[in-house]
This record gives structure tokens, C-alpha cells and sequence, in this order.
């Protein structure tokens, strides 16, 4: 079985995700579980350290195979010099035997699942100051996004299979969920640009990421991870759909299921608060693009997602 889960940041406290016993309990030496991103535990600019080195080997010697893919906060420099190797379709740096990077751009091939790797982000904490060039190399490096050789491997990669794979598992999401995930906040770049083309391009189950410490379900076949640990394959149980927060903004042109088929429209009126005694969710009036009707308090877990 293959599982999958959001940032653990080295040992700062999010990996005790980890060591919950419903995960140490339940997942098998037949099992694999993939950390989208922010694995942080290859950190320290210089050498593994003994708070490093204490919960790599923790890992290592978990049932499961640890795999995961690169977010912002990792030392690219040092993590580039673990030995790379061939393995599933993909090339990994090997960490320890049972803790596996997964570079950028392939497509891997994982109990017949075609899995999709992209990591990489834009920090949005470079130190002192934003951006602040003095801070290269102590808290983010220019590694965290992707060159043009990982872009022209990730589309070799994803033509060679005829661009459908099962799974995708990126840190950061594409551009148009990461403005409403992050409220406009965080920085958009080359990387969310580059994602957001896939959304349309690619055939994919259901896609996976991290990097917003926050478990939620973006669109029905987009899943943002931090904390739960899921089934590959498999969505968030709770999806919050919280009244007073809705999602989409007014004016986002948005695909949404209406009377048992699937509809395009143009957001006309949010509604925060829904009609809680009757839906519990934030609820839109959506303008259908061709006709000038409009469905009525359509529920957030009806949009399927942005057009
Ligand atoms: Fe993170």
C-alpha cells in the first residue's frame, strides 16, 4: 500500500505525525509512504547533525519505506551529494536504504501505479528579509525550484506515458489554488505557472501536495496535506467546507455539478454563510456560460473546480 502526507520539517515537531500509533501501528514493511515535500531532515548546511542523524535513522528503521519529494525547506547543496541511483522509472537520492528522495520530473512506477514528481517551492520565509540574498545558502537556496532541465524532463517524462499518470505528488499547488489557498499571499513563479498547464494537459486520479500546513480538499481530485496521512487514492474523510470561508471568490469562472451533470459558469454571488439549516456549507449563485440563467445557492462541495 502506498500512503501519503503533508510537510515534516526535520525534527521540528511535525513529524510526530509519524510516530502516532495509528501510523507506526498500521503501516507494513510492504508499505510505502511518500512525504510531499519539506522533508527537512537533510538541513544543516554542513553535515547530518545528531538531532539528523537520531530521527533518520528512526525512520530508516520504521516497517514502511520512507519516500519523498523536495519542497523549499531542504539543503539542496548537501542533499544533492547522497548517492543517486535508478530505481522504479525514476532517479532517487538514497538517504538510507528505506528513505528515498524522489527527483523532479519523473514518472515512477509503484505497485503499477504511475506516480508523478514535482517538487520544489518559492520560500516564503528567506531569512531576515524576503528575498534577502545575504540568506542564500543559511535558509533557502536557489535549488528550491525547478531548472529547465527538470522541466524538460518532467514533460519527456509525462509524454512518454501519453501524458496520464495515476497520481501527481508536487509540495506546492498550481497557480490558481495556490491564490486561493494563500489569499493572494504567496509569491506565484515559474513552478505553480508550469503546474497550473498540467491541471488541463495531464490526465491524473487524483493529485497530491504540501507546503500550506493545512489539510484540505482543494477540488475533488486536488488534496493539500499536512497533518492526516492517506491512502494514495484516497481523499481527506472531513472535507472542511467551512461556513464563513468560502473558497471561490466572485467572478471565478468554476465547473460544478447541477442536476446530475457537470456545468460551467461564472460566479455571481458568494454566499459565506450558506443557508446553514439547509446546506451547512458556503453556497454561490453561478451565472451558467451559455445561457443568462443562474443556479441558485449551488454548495461549495458541488464545484468541481476552477474552469
Ligand atoms: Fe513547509
Amino acid at each position: 500500500m502506498i500512503y501519503v502526507t503533508g510537510d515534516i520539517h526535520g525534527y521540528s515537531g511535525d513529524i510526530k505525525k509519524l510516530t502516532a500509533k495509528n501510523v507506526t501501528s498500521k503501516l507494513t514493511k510492504n508499505d510505502y509512504l511518500i512525504i510531499c515535500g519539506d522533508f527537512g531532515l537533510i538541513w544543516d548546511t554542513k553535515h547530518e547533525t545528531m538531532k539528523e542523524k537520531m530521527w533518520i535513522k528512526w525512520l530508516q528503521d520504521q516497517a514502511w519505506t520512507t519516500l519523498f519529494v523536495d519542497g523549499n525547506h531542504e539543503c539542496f547543496p548537501r542533499l544533492y551529494t547522497y548517492p543517486e541511483k535508478d530505481w522504479n522509472g525514476g532517479k532517487v537520492h538514497e538517504i538510507r536504504s528505506k528513505i528515498l528522495h524522489l527527483e523532479r520530473g519523473y514518472v515512477f512506477e509503484l505497485e503499477g501505479k504511475k506516480i508523478f514528481t514535482m517538487g520544489g517551492a518559492t520560500s516564503h520565509d528567506r531569512g531576515p528579509a524576503t528575498g534577502d540574498m545575504a540568506s542564500v545558502g543559511k535558509y533557502w537556496w536557489p535549488e528550491e525550484l525547478p531548472n529547465d532541465e527538470e522541466y524538460a524532463r518532467a514533460n519527456a517524462s509525462l509524454d512518454a506515458c501519453g501524458r496520464k499518470v495515476d497520481f501527481i505528488i508536487t509540495h506546492c499547488l498550481p497557480t490558481k489554488l495556490q491564490d486561493i489557498i494563500s489569499n493572494n499571499e504567496y509569491f506565484n513563479d515559474a513552478l505553480t505557472d508550469y503546474l497550473q498547464g498540467l491541471v488541463d494537459t495531464v490526465e491524473y486520479e487524483h493529485w497530491y501536495c504540501g507546503h500550506y500546513h493545512a489539510d484540505r480538499a482543494m477540488t475533488d481530485k486536488i488534496t493539500v496535506l499536512f497533518n492526516s496521512v492517506l491512502e494514495i487514492g484516497s481523499k481527506l474523510q472531513e472535507v472542511t467546507r467551512e461556513l464563513g470561508v468560502p473558497i471561490y471568490k466572485k467572478g471565478k469562472t468554476v465547473r460544478f455539478k447541477y442536476n446530475g451533470s457537470e456545468e460551467t459558469g461564472q460566479i455571481v454571488r458568494v454566499m459565506p454563510w450558506g443557508n446553514p439549516a439547509k446546506k451547512g456549507e458556503p453556497c454561490y449563485n453561478i451565472q451558467f456560460l451559455n445561457s443568462s440563467k443562474q443556479a441558485l445557492m449551488v454548495k461549495e462541495s458541488d464545484i468541481i473546480d476552477l474552469a
